[in-house]
């Protein structure tokens, strides 16, 4: 395993809606093991493919929150089946935008259909923390970042300072 470079927003490639994974082969299998590792030692809670810049449909999780415990998972295609009619706000932060803590009003419960690391399909239910996470991690998949949900002014605030932060970062390398 390697651990891969986490883009930072403003970036293109955060911006693409990703491709549909057809074939979960030895080099995808390699991509989940490495978005894992990445996302343990940023550390976080999720990752999702383009965030290493690789646009295919995937993102990695480990919600266990427990303190040498870990329960890693990889999911293929995810798309929501169903959601709640009631919304839940919760506090989210993305390891492409450093830092940077909103709340963030989604759907309190979502069933989400998707392929794991066998290409085994399965449906399944999130509340709470895994609700957050995989509609977050889904929403990279299609280009969209948390703060997208807010206002044009905070959004603009926020990508100000991830520039400044990006030109600091290219100056230190
Ligand atoms: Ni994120």
């Amino acid at each position: 395993m390697s651990l891969r470079k986490i883009l930072i927003h403003p970036d293109p490639r955060l911006k693409k809606t990703c491709d549909p994974v057809i074939d979960i082969d030895a080099e995808l299998r390699k991509l989940a093991d490495d978005m894992l590792e990445t996302m343990y030692d940023a550390p976080g809670i999720g990752l999702a493919a383009p965030q290493v810049g690789t646009l295919h449909r995937l993102f990695v999780m480990d919600i266990s929150g427990k303190e040498g415990s870990s329960e890693p998972r990889v999911l293929f295609n995810p798309e929501i089946t169903w959601s709640s009619d009631i919304m839940n706000v919760h506090e989210e932060g993305c390891l492409s935008i450093p830092d940077i803590y909103e709340e963030i009003t989604r759907p309190d419960t979502v069933r989400m259909r998707f392929q794991d690391i066998d290409g085994k399909q399965i449906e399944e239910e999130f509340d709470g923390i895994g609700a957050t996470c995989v509609q977050h991690e889904l929403d990279h998949l299609n280009g969209r970042l948390f703060i997208d949900y807010l206002s044009a002014m905070k959004r603009g605030m926020i990508t100000k300072k991830m520039k400044k932060l990006k030109k600091e970062r290219a100056r230190d390398e």
